[in-house]
């Protein structure tokens, strides 16, 4: 039952008790450390023939083995689809300066807005408004008879038998159209483009978003061999041995993993770390039960995870009078982007967080800002220490793999607009990394990458294509 008993509490009591609130969103060093243990147990499960299938973290081929080298050219076709944006990009590598010898870049691209309907509609209308965007886009510059090559950026779990097989293992994120889920999207997507019969493309890659991140910094970066996601959804990706990845027959050179790390704890094994909110956030998803350790860190959640903290302090007397607002009570009003905004507000004073609040009807006062700042930071916080226990993993992981070195440099490309635009998270999690793999003889340095679903997938379709040239 709401009360408004705010005012009887002393400011001391008050702040015990947010505290006390709180403290179910720290993680301790102790914990982080279990829950990295943990995920390296879960990576080994997902890379062994006979432990996969029981894995949360899929660890998935990619079927990405060599990175560019600099000498691709060409003009392709990007496609990226991860949220509830479809974006189309026309990828020029061009020959580039002479003194660097590294080719230049140039990009043209335009975003279509994925509808609702779409989004959870009819698995064939998706891929049918795909190529209706795809055409849209070649007709405005003029290169409806040109034949592309196309990588395909599909930022969902799929099962890869080759770098142009991609089966959908489950939808996630908001996705649920029907009639997807185990199905060949690449025939998917060809199917919807010969339905049109106006386009001759010929799609070459299809690639996780961590995948081209992981790339596209891999291009300027020798030492990347890591691409970590923190947008929407969650995920990381990293050069593996192939001796390791006992479900593709080779034991040479390595291959980049699509770890499906969002999966992790979907057998119960984040239970003593989550808390009523997650299990609110979880039991209101699309997708029950599934994705949990993406659900405790990524942007599609977040801001959820802060209202219902607030709501809880609300009712329970603590905060903005004991009252609220109908738009406060309503799933999802709490944007992400609010996280960021609040925790950047900090320095110039309370007017931006007031007014942040103002728009779900809350009239707020200093104290009642203040704890609002403490409730997005202990969330945002959670979810950059979260990260750090999995790429602490990755990192322990990778150097296991490279006894020969006596201290292992590796550079994890990072994109996703939580990691872009919030303003602590980049700093919290690369303490913690460091934190965690102390004594790893480990050294993870992090960097933006910049446009893996654009450059990051023309650059993998341009390797491929190469090789394909060579066969014939
Ligand atoms: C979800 C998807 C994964 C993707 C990530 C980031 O976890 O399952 O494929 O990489 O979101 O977009």
């Amino acid at each position: 039952m709401p009360c408004s008993s705010a005012i009887d509490i002393s400011d001391a009591a008050l702040d015990k008790k947010i505290k006390l609130t709180l403290d179910d969103l720290h993680l301790s060093n102790e914990q982080l450390t279990k829950i990295m243990k943990k995920m390296i147990k879960e990576m080994h499960k997902g890379l062994g023939k006979d432990t996969h299938d029981d894995a949360t973290v899929k660890m998935i081929p990619s079927y990405v083995k060599s990175l560019p080298d600099g000498t691709e050219r060409g003009s392709f076709l990007a496609l990226d689809l991860g949220g509830t944006n479809f974006r189309v990009l026309l990828v020029k590598i061009k020959e580039g300066d002479k003194l660097d010898g590294k080719p230049k870049i140039e990009m043209d691209s335009q975003i279509y807005r994925m509808p609702e309907d779409v989004i959870v509609g009819e698995g064939e209308k998706l891929f049918d408004h795909i190529a209706m965007c795809m055409a849209d886009f070649l007709k405005r510059l003029d290169l409806l008879d040109q034949r592309l090559p196309v990588g395909f950026t599909f930022s969902f779990p799929c099962q890869q038998d080759g770098l142009d097989q991609a089966t959908l293992i489950t939808w996630t994120k908001g996705f649920s159209a029907p009639g997807v889920v185990g199905k060949n999207i690449v025939k998917m997507l060809k199917d919807a483009i010969d339905r049109r019969g106006d386009m001759d493309v010929d799609i070459i890659a299809v690639v996780n978003d961590t995948v081209g991140t992981m790339t596209s910094c891999a291009f300027d970066d020798q030492e990347c061999m890591v691409g970590l996601i923190v947008g929407t959804g969650s995920n990381a990706c990293y050069m593996e041995k192939m001796s390791n990845i006992e479900r593709v027959d080779s034991d040479k050179g390595e291959m980049c993993v699509n770890m499906e790390w969002g999966a992790f704890g979907d057998d119960g094994a984040l239970s003593e770390y989550r808390n009523e909110y997650d299990a609110h956030v979880d039991e209101n998803s699309l997708n029950c039960g599934k994705q949990l350790y993406e659900k405790m860190i990524s942007g599609m959640y977040m801001g959820e995870i802060v209202r219902l903290v607030l709501v809880k302090l609300t009712d329970d007397g603590l905060l903005f009078g004991g009252k609220g607002s109908d738009a406060l009570r309503t799933r999802g009003s709490f944007q992400t982007s609010y996280v960021s905004q609040i925790e950047s507000a900090i320095p110039s004073g309370m007017t931006a967080v007031q007014n942040i609040l103002a728009t779900l009807d809350i009239g707020a006062m200093r104290h009642d800002c203040e704890i609002v700042i403490q409730v997005c930071r202990a969330v945002s916080r959670r979810a950059a220490h979260l990260c750090a226990a999995g790429i602490a993993a990755v990192a322990r992981k990778i150097k296991a793999s490279h006894p020969e070195q006596e201290v292992l440099r590796m550079t994890c490309g990072v994109d996703g607009t939580v990691y872009k635009k919030h303003p602590t998270f980049s700093d919290i999690m690369s303490e913690k990394v460091n934190e965690l793999c102390a004594g790893a003889d480990v050294a993870v340095n992090f960097a933006l990458s910049y446009d893996g679903s654009g450059k990051g997938a023309a650059l993998i379709t341009a390797v491929a294509q190469r090789a394909i040239n060579a066969e014939q």
